[in-house]
């Protein structure tokens, strides 16, 4: 005899309209691409998404954990979640779900199906390990708060400071900004982010997202025993094909005057932080603006420089030219016992292009001598092109020397030694 059709619910995995500052870490982290976004929202498809849950922890808002118990017939769709401004209510549609679940279960004397985000063909997600970068943070790090101020309720920060970087020569047209919160609260760690609220609305009448930037202080200020942070932002005039575009959020930002008000929302970011055990070694490598949370990490240790620590900081920086480097003056004066700096430039005129990957082969004797130590943390931030490369010639400088890369990089992935953020 046939009985009725067997319902199944479903733990449908959605994103968090309200807290998400669209960064692309969850869609670009998904193995099997469940996460896609238009100009409003990024969303789950719930047709794709096996819970595997690789996109949880790279989050830095937590925006991504959010779940919601419907029946899977009734789940909802991407075009549906594209138009949210929040999530729907937890309760209603659940508490349906569960109720229909719960007569068909009296009725048929046996469980129905409850599939956690997981498809029908699938009773696991993928075993193999997609993280390329760490997830958790160093041991030693400090606990960092995340997600203090949100799109609801930003903080208003004043403009302290907000001076150009590069030379007044060069095309790439980048600033610091210095943004003070006078008496609120804004507890930062190197190497989060906070989100700039640009004011004003897109063409469709919407106010616009956040727009995420890293912090280029330490812990304790742009100048030490303020309240403030800073941050490294380019100007942005063309877009990635090149072509002439008008960045809302970086122009509003580099235009700032000392004295104007900008709403801040975050701070976020829980892994690509710094070690605290003063032996620890930096090992870091950037290019452009990406060098923010590099500033902010050596910034701390030089403040911080502890009698008999061992550890050291070595740094490779890339960018176009020397007048294209942000902060070329302050950062070549740091002291050589200090940090050990490598410059690599790809378009100065009659010289060869040059890259960070080819200034870390150059120096790959004493990269390797890091890579050697368990006290040693690895931190990736620039251009998305550099990744790859800079993950490769780590690769062949380990194997010139001995060590096992294979068996090396999930190791520093596990032991939150290797962060990764490129863009
Ligand atoms: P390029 O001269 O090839 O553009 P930008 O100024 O655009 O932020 O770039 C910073 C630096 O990063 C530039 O020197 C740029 O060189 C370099 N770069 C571009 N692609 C890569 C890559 N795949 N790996 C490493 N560096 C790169």
């Amino acid at each position: 005899m046939n009985g009725p059709a067997p319902i199944e619910v479903l733990r449908q995995h959605l994103i968090d309209p309200e807290i998400c500052i669209r960064c692309n870490t969850c869609e670009e982290t998904c193995p099997i691409d469940a996460i896609t976004h238009d100009s409003n929202n990024y969303v789950v498809d719930a047709e794709v998404c096996n819970g595997c849950m690789a996109c949880v922890p790279p989050c830095p808002t937590g925006a991504i954990d959010n779940w919601r118990t419907v029946l899977k017939a009734e789940a909802y769709g991407i075009e549906e979640q594209f138009t949210w401004d929040a999530l729907p209510a937890q309760g209603t549609a659940a508490s349906a779900a569960l109720d229909t679940l719960a007569q068909q279960t009296a009725l048929e004397g046996n469980s129905a199906a409850i599939t956690a985000g997981i498809k029908d063909d699938e009773s696991e997600g993928p075993d193999v390990d997609t993280t390329r970068g760490s997830t958790v943070p160093p041991w030693s790090a400090a606990k960092p708060y995340v997600n203090l101020y949100t799109h609801k309720a930003p903080v208003v920060a004043t403009v302290a400071g907000n001076y150009r970087v590069t030379d007044e020569t060069a095309e790439s047209d980048i600033h610091h900004i210095v943004l003070d919160f006078g008496a609120l609260p804004f507890p930062v760690l190197e190497g989060q982010s906070i989100g700039i609220l640009p004011p004003g609305a897109t063409k469709d009448g919407k106010l616009h997202h956040a727009r995420q930037y890293s912090i280029a202080s330490p812990r304790d200020g742009e100048r030490k025993g303020y309240n403030n942070v800073s941050l490294t932002v380019k100007r942005v005039t063309r877009d990635h094909h090149g072509d002439a575009a008008h960045g809302v959020c970086s122009n509003y930002l580099c235009d700032l005057k000392k004295g104007d008000h900008v709403q801040v929302i975050g701070p976020f970011g829980s892994t690509f932080l710094m070690p605290n055990h003063p032996d620890s070694h930096l090992l870091m490598i950037c290019t452009g603006t990406g060098s923010a949370p590099m500033r902010a990490m050596t910034e701390y240790r030089r403040r911080r420089r502890l009698k008999g620590a061992t550890g050291k900081l070595m740094l490779f920086f890339g960018a176009r030219t020397r007048e294209e480097l942000p902060y070329f003056g302050p950062l070549t004066n740091l002291p050589k016992d200090f940090i050990d700096t490598t410059l690599a430039f790809s378009r100065t005129p009659g010289e060869p292009k040059r890259y960070v990957q080819d200034a870390m082969r150059e120096r790959a004797a004493d990269v390797a001598q890091l890579l050697r130590d368990a006290n040693t943390y690895l931190y990736v931030c620039g251009l998305k092109g550099m990744e790859e490369g800079v993950l490769q010639t780590l690769r062949d400088i380990a194997g010139q020397h001995g060590l096992a890369w294979d068996t090396l990089w999930p190791r520093l992935v596990r032991e939150g030694r290797l962060h990764l953020e490129t863009y």
